[in-house]
């Protein structure tokens, strides 16, 4: 495990657009969404509370239209981008696996002990 990965300079995540980042996570290749939130980062894994589904397979979006929410588009429930807590009636209260991120030195890192190397 290397705790910290360089996810991308700071100016490559714009307010309300989202990277995916292929890890290692607990010993298995994941994708990431990493998102900016109201001028913050939060990083989660890229895999519905509902179905072992991306959240951005049906569409190459990550927030609902209201521009407050992140949105599984395959059967739409919505998350706090905050907390990943889902704020639908399906799977309420279930939460996005959260990943620890931080900005600084002009750049996004990822900072979680699962994080392993990227997957070549
Ligand atoms: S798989 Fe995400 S809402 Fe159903």
């Amino acid at each position: 495990m290397i705790n910290r990965l360089r996810a991308c300079r700071s100016d490559e995540l714009r307010e309300g657009a989202y990277l995916k980042l292929e890890v290692i996570f607990s010993g298995e290749p994941a994708s990431l969404i990493l998102v900016r939130f109201q001028e913050r980062c939060f990083a989660y894994l890229n895999r519905c509370v509902h179905m072992a589904r991306p959240l951005d397979g049906e569409e190459d979006a990550i927030l609902d239209h209201t521009g407050k929410y992140l949105r599984c588009s395959m059967h739409g429930i919505v998350f706090d981008p905050v907390t990943g807590e889902s704020m639908s009636t399906l799977c309420r209260g279930e939460r996005l696996t959260a990943v620890k991120v931080s900005e600084n030195d002009g750049a996004i890192w990822i900072k979680d002990r699962r994080i392993g190397e990227r997957p070549v």
